[in-house]
């Protein structure tokens, strides 16, 4: 992931885009508005979906223009003003280390400003990067919404199926990678079935990246994770690793939240899911499109594994 963050021109992009996102976050002409914005903006995060972005149009060949680090930046925008509103609907007091908006300024507040953060990003994405582009952001809300819907449909029950869980994250998670490929590819022009193929690289990408958010939420202390660690399950979260753990042995759950991550460590569940995840970075690999910098195609045939083998690692430290 490293690579992917600090490969010079991904770097150069990635310091163009924050700059756009403090200006859109901070474009509201109410000062509590931008406060807010700007706080749950500069709260850190890794600029992962930007930086794919960027990493897409580079494989198409193109430098990152104008446009392309707006669709960027609105990309970001939308991660951000949807953990608002997950935190809003968690009642989540941290995150990434720090209170959240929720914690800080109450859920009104903290409400309006997720939504104002997602539809600034909606406003840009039509006015200054192009209809089709605002299409598949818009699009990909829908899917968001969806996706947190069944989350939230899902709670506490305990029947909740891996096809469910599956739906949920490709709609929560997967969607927005997959999103932040595809608009690149469309500023590039690319052709429809490399579009698709960029496309389904992202979302690959995406499933990944959410199935091990929700191992590590199982295996990763708290001091690491800047949240409580087992939040999923004291929430009633299910997710695709304790439900494939589940179909093995469902005695695994318990009332207890303490008690059932106790008996998912003596499982084969971080095996299981590292396992999981390298089928599912297989298949991102089949996706991609012929990418003609060397430098580029390295960074986005390495990055799943890389990204898989940074989490092993994780995992690893903590049962040492
Ligand atoms: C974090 O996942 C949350 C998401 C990836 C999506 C949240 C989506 C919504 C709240 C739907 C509404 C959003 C819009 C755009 C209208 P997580 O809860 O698994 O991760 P966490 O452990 O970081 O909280
Ligand atoms: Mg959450």
């Amino acid at each position: 992931m490293d690579e992917l963050l600090n490969t010079p021109a991904i770097a150069h992009g990635l310091r163009k885009v924050e700059t756009r996102i403090r200006r859109l976050a901070g474009s509201s002409a109410l000062p509590g508005i931008n406060a807010g914005a700007d706080r749950i903006i500069t709260a850190g995060g890794k600029r992962l979906r930007p930086a794919l972005t960027l990493a897409t149009s580079l494989a198409f060949g193109k430098t990152p223009d104008r446009r392309v680090i707006t669709a960027a930046a609105c990309v970001e925008l939308i991660h951000a003003g949807s953990l608002v509103h997950d935190d809003l609907m968690d009642h989540a007091m941290q995150r990434r280390g720090a209170r959240t908006l929720n914690a800080e300024l109450g859920e009104g507040k903290a409400l309006v400003i997720g939504d104002f953060i997602l539809a600034r990003a909606g406003l840009a994405a039509i006015t200054a990067v192009s209809r089709p582009v605002a299409e598949v952001l818009a699009a990909t809300v829908v899917e968001l919404a969806e996706g947190q819907f069944l989350e939230t449909a899902d709670q506490f029950n305990r029947e909740r199926t891996v096809e469910s869980a599956l739906r949920s994250i490709t709609g929560k998670t997967a969607a927005l990678f997959r999103a932040s490929c595809l608009v690149a590819a469309i500023c590039a022009h690319a052709s429809d079935e490399d579009r698709a193929r960029m496309a389904l690289y992202g979302e690959r990408f995406g499933l990944i990246f959410q199935i091990l958010d929700d191992l590590l939420d199982l295996t990763a202390p708290t001091e690491r994770l800047g949240k409580p660690a087992g939040n999923d399950l004291r929430q009633g979260v299910y997710t695709l690793p304790v439900l494939r753990a589940m179909a093995k042995d469902p005695s695994v759950l318990h009332d207890d939240v303490d008690a059932t991550l106790a008996a998912l460590r003596e499982t084969t569940i971080v095996g299981d899911t590292l396992e999981h995840c390298r089928g599912l970075a297989s298949d991102a690999l089949s996706a991609l499109p012929v990418i003609h910098d060397r430098d580029i195609a390295a960074i986005m045939y390495g990055l799943p594994t890389a990204y898989i083998d940074h989490v092993e690692r994780q995992t690893l430290t903590r049962a040492s």
